[in-house]
């Protein structure tokens, strides 16, 4: 696959460096391991993360100098809420810092009285939430979106015989859908699906929300695989009419450093979670935002879905490094996703089982074989122990999380010759044990050592 012309040029520069070999090394085991341990700047290049790392447009850094700062009902919030009611299609509009802050106002303020929060897969800060409010996390995408070899269009879809059955149990607090599935490949989930999972929850009277922190990638995937005929714009705005409210980390698809929202139909749902905001976020128009940060997310909320070659342009990226890690024998998740790739670490090293975190083992040589930081997202991040015993995730995957409109095709051949290297040595490539760990998303603080 050639590589896509960009949409844009590049008007300022950050440096970056790549350290040697044995500094490397010694960098990885001063970080007892764990990559979040790394201080960035010992990191070539940062695939931890699409999450706030991504480059602004020179309107949206023009936009934050008109940021007004007036602590109630600033200009920037009132531009802020029709942008995002122009791009959700809903009336209320709750600004929060980030996504996990709109989980801490949502999650209390629609949680129905059953056990369980029933999603294609929560994504972990939602899994920590879940569990903070007492109750269980139950993931049932289909089974397609659990093979890493199969080329489904829409591997993120819920599995819609298990949500019945999950519905007859009466014992569901709340059903959300993950868009694009992060946690299972960065995979889309059809409109088709949306709109069953929809009819099914109103059937039953439980609460339906979406997590879009990726939707414009999802509604690329949409376009291109089910509604041709429709502009991204109308499929987002479709998209988030069928549920009866949204919550989004502005860190990814709006483009931004910072900054989150809850988007809902219900005024009276609305009230209640701007009560909590201003307990734990700040007063209703800023939500723990500053006015330019409102500015910044309004702006690119508005580009992105009046300019698709932005997003066309992301998803290409990300398909040319998926083509040419496929071409020299990456085991990878397929078909790509939009926002990442996911390599399988199980089939790529079969000699590390599960309970000794072959992601982890693949991530952490990655960075000392080419100072590449990635993230694991198998059994470090979801893998539990229940009464002693060790229960893997579905899944041993390494993300290379690809930061938007920061990286070109020099960085990708780079990843993909350090990934050459790595291939020759797999067999060398040891397991890992955890030295410690804190009780919950222990993925971000644990330590973790070799295994000798
Ligand atoms: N939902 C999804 C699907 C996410 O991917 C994330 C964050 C969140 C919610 C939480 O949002 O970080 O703004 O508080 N994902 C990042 C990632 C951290 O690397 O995938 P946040």
């Amino acid at each position: 696959m050639e590589y896509p012309p960009p949409p844009y040029r590049i008007k300022m520069v950050e440096p970056i460096r790549l350290l040697d070999a044995q500094s490397r090394l010694s960098r990885m085991k001063e970080a007892h391991w764990n990559l979040f341990n790394l201080n960035a700047q010992d990191i070539y290049l940062d695939f931890l993360t699409d999450s706030g790392t991504g480059a602004m447009t020179q309107e949206q850094w023009a936009a934050m100098m008109t940021g007004d700062e007036s602590y109630a009902n600033a200009r920037s919030f009132r531009r802020f809420e029709s942008a995002v009611r122009e791009f959700t299609g809903l009336p209320e509009v709750i600004p929060t810092h980030q996504g996990r802050a709109a989980e801490n106002i949502l999650l209390p303020s629609v949680l129905g009285e059953g056990k369980y929060v029933v999603s294609n897969q929560s994504f972990d800060t939602t899994v920590g939430h879940i569990l903070f409010n007492g109750k269980e996390p139950m993931d049932i995408v289909i089974d397609e979106g659990l093979d890493p070899s199969t080329d489904y269009p829409f591997k993120g879809n819920m599995n819609l015989e298990k949500l019945r059955g999950a519905l007859e149990g009466e014992n569901v607090a709340l059903v959300t859908l993950v868009l694009t599935n992060n946690a299972g490949g960065g995979q889309p989930v059809s409109i088709e699906n949306i709109q069953r999972v929809s009819e099914i929850t109103k059937e039953y009277g439980i609460p339906f929300f979406l997590d879009i922190a990726r939707i414009v990638e999802n509604s690329y995937f949409v376009q291109q695989r089910e509604l041709p005929e429709m502009s991204i714009r109308d499929i987002v705005r479709r998209t988030c009419q069928l549920a009866d409210g949204v919550w989004m980390s502005a860190k990814k698809d709006a483009y931004v450093n910072i900054g989150g929202f809850i988007a809902l139909k219900d005024k009276e749902g609305a009230d209640r979670m701007r009560e909590r905001l201003v307990l734990f976020e700040g007063f209703p128009s800023y939500g723990g935002l500053a006015g330019r940060d409102l500015e910044a997310i309004a702006t690119g909320l508005e580009q992105v879905i009046s300019d698709e070659r932005i997003v066309e342009h992301r998803i290409k990226q990300v398909e040319y490094l998926h083509s040419k890690l496929s071409e020299i024998g990456v085991p990878l998740v397929k078909p790509p996703g939009g926002h990442a790739i996911f390599i399988d670490a199980k089939s790529m090293l079969p000699h590390i089982p599960p309970e000794e975190f072959p992601g982890q083992a693949l991530a952490c040589q990655l960075y000392i074989e080419g100072g590449i930081r990635s993230v694991e997202i198998g059994s470090l991040m979801f893998g539990r122990e229940e009464n002693g015993k060790f229960v893997p995730a579905n899944m041993e995957l390494v993300r290379l999380a690809i930061p938007r409109r920061v990286y070109e095709q020099g960085h990708f051949d780079y990843v993909v010759a350090i990934m050459k290297r790595l291939l020759e040595k797999k067999d060398e490539i040891r397991g890992m044990r955890i030295v410690k760990e804190p009780e919950l998303l222990r993925h971000f603080t644990c330590t973790l050592d070799v295994i000798e």
